[in-house]
């Protein structure tokens, strides 16, 4: 078990973009298992790297369904469709949540630890955790995208 400290809004390396991975090596596969470790610990359902504090396009999500730990190294969305509306949080604002449209269904072009090129798709809850992700490599944080602040009492946990 390697938990990493979770880096809180403001912090420069929340809000610049990430570096692509261009080695895919054991330090990676070390980087993966803290960040799957760290996410677990905070109950979250996805981390970027950014919020360990390290500027890479690589982030981990996690909804707790059967697709299990779905890692995006150099994440791209290559098609969406349709929209949500919905709550979210994130680790890196703990107790805030507010109201994100995103599309209902992406299609992304990611790499695997091994530096593959594969394909993911999903939709619904699973769909906007990806895209909150993605978001974060690009230094984009979900409070530039609510559109109606809630009661963290009216919300089940949804933090990545
Ligand atoms: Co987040």
């Amino acid at each position: 078990m390697a938990v990493k400290p979770i880096v809180m809004y403001p912090a420069e390396v929340l809000e610049k973009p990430c570096e692509k991975v261009i080695i895919f090596d054991r330090k990676l596969t070390k980087l993966l298992a803290d960040m799957y470790d760290t996410m677990i610990e905070n109950d979250g359902v996805g981390l970027a790297a950014p919020q360990v504090g390290i500027s890479k396009q690589i982030a981990i999500v996690d909804i707790d369904d059967h697709h299990g730990t779905i890692e995006l190294i150099n994440p791209e969305i290559l098609e969406v469709r349709g929209e949500q509306t919905g709550p979210e949080g994130c680790l890196s604002f703990p107790g805030l949540f507010g109201e994100v449209t995103r599309a209902n269904y992406v299609k992304v072009k990611t790499f695997t630890r091994k530096g593959k090129v594969k394909i993911v798709e999903a939709e619904g809850f699973l769909a906007r955790a990806i895209q909150h992700e993605i978001d974060h490599l690009h230094g984009v944080l979900f409070t530039s995208k609510v559109e109606k602040y809630l009661d963290e009492n009216d919300l089940e946990s949804a933090e990545g």
